[in-house]
């Protein structure tokens, strides 16, 4: 039998799933044990539809969804066009007549998941979308059924490539955010609109699927506290350098006892750590579980090919499942009720990177603030900024959100003090 397959959008990610087919088809039968046809293929208009037939381009291009979605014989969707609408209408389109749905969408399933799972569920199809978190780092099954087992208390994850190409770039070589970013922009790795990436957002949508498959819980986008990397100087950088440490735009997601704690920030990585020899545009995935301890996952999170590995593995499992007519479970079945971890259960060690008036005392008084949170110091510096402000630098032991803030109001209304920066640290 041959199972039809509608792919919505021709870029970046669906031009190379093709490739695989083609490629690697040996393997592809013998996996999904049927053959597996790109029926047609959904263009934006007649101009791309021309276009794409002039390079040499054999499928059958079509510019209407219903071409698609009203065909009987297409039984699985593949959406890689990417944004929230029209990707949220076709695949409820898709869904509701019968079709299996693939997708590497992670802003539409972070914000609208939940939903679009139900939508799967009623029809008894699948909606399976390994591609939307890591790109090339096969994660989400990993966690679904390798783990299945195993209790995972915390997730930390270097989970966007732009930012980490420019975090390694300021490290390594000392360059400014504005240069990295610059950079970023002429290689093709970041986007004219870089926030996503760059404030922690793209990021933030990662955590919120992977928050599912490792804790069972759907946690809100708006649940996922995001820092991004705009606001890092080359001080804390070279800060972070003498006393251990590579700063990187770390997810964090844990599970605490009132509840989960999920956030994206920038975040100082003793140099040990698997995490921070991560570099460049590559991702990885760094798991703590009470049965097979601590185990870490990397590769390229993007790429055309990484990403239509994703996709395609999708799809090769949905045709199999249709052979084996055990369609229709859900992608992840672990399912628990949201529980938010509390503020006073977030615990880390933090740095405060702050400028004051270069005179005597203001250790002490720095010290007295401190201590009135119950907040211990780790490592100190401090340094001249110029001949009349000396910039304080301070690495604490353990505190909760609550100290966090309690600690971070007294500073700010101290007037002795200029908050520049502060930051989460990863104790040893
Ligand atoms: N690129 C990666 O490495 C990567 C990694 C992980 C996940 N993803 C995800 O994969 C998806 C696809 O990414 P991509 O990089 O392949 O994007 P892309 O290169 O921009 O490709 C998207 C394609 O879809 C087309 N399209 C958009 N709206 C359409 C519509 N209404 N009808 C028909 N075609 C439409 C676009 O046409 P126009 O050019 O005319 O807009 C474009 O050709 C996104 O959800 C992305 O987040 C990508």
């Amino acid at each position: 039998m041959t199972v039809k397959i509608g792919l919505l959008g021709f870029g970046t990610v669906a031009s190379g799933v093709p490739f695989l087919l083609r490629e690697n088809a040996g393997k592809i039968k013998q996996a999904a044990q049927d053959d597996i046809e790109i029926a047609k293929v959904l263009v934006r208009d007649e101009a791309e539809k021309s276009r794409l037939l002039a390079e040499g381009h054999v499928y059958n291009f079509v510019t209407d969804i219903d071409e698609i979605i009203l065909d009987e014989e297409i039984a699985i969707v593949v959406e890689l066009m990417g944004r929230i609408e029209p990707a949220k209408t076709f695949i409820t389109r898709a869904l509701q007549a019968k079709k299996h749905v693939v997708t590497a969408n992670k802003d539409l399933l972070a914000v609208h998941g939940s939903e679009l799972r139900t939508i799967a569920k009623e029809n008894g199809v699948a909606l399976y979308y390994e591609a939307a978190v890591a790109g090339g780092i096969p994660i989400l099954r990993t966690l679904a059924n390798s783990f299945a087992s195993d209790k995972i208390t915390r997730i930390m994850g270097v989970l966007n490539g732009t930012s980490n190409f420019m975090m390694t770039k300021m490290v390594d070589e000392g360059w400014t955010y504005e240069k990295a970013l610059k950079t970023a922009q002429e290689l093709g790795y970041a986007e004219s609109d870089p926030t996503n990436d760059v404030e922690g957002i793209d990021a933030a949508y990662k955590a919120v699927i992977l928050s599912q498959f490792a804790f069972g819980m759907t946690i809100d986008f708006e649940h996922v506290r995001h820092k991004g990397i705009s606001g890092i100087t080359p001080e804390d950088v070279a800060v972070a350098q003498e006393l251990g440490y590579v700063i990187k735009l770390v997810g964090d997601i844990q599970e605490t006892p009132s509840g989960i704690s999920a956030e994206v920030s920038p975040t100082f990585l003793p140099k040990a750590h698997p995490l921070a020899s991560v570099n460049g545009v590559m991702n990885a995935v760094f798991v703590e579980s009470i049965g097979i301890g601590e185990s870490m996952f990397y590769g390229p999170g993007a790429g055309q090919k990484p990403t239509a590995a994703s996709v395609t593995a999708d799809i090769i499992r949905i045709v199999r499942r249709l052979k084996d007519n055990t369609i229709g479970k859900d992608f992840n079945e672990f399912s628990r009720p949201l529980q938010l971890a509390t503020a006073e259960d977030v615990r880390s060690d933090y740095y405060f990177s702050i400028l004051t008036p270069d005179v005597q005392g203001k250790m002490l008084r720095l010290a007295e603030i401190f201590n009135a949170q119950a907040i211990s110091f780790k490592q100190i510096l401090q340094r001249p900024t110029d001949e009349k402000e000396a910039r304080l630098v301070i690495v604490t032991h353990s505190m909760s959100k609550t100290q966090l803030e309690h600690v971070t109001k007294q500073l700010e209304e101290s007037q002795e003090f200029q908050v520049s920066n502060i930051f989460k640290v990863l104790g040893d």
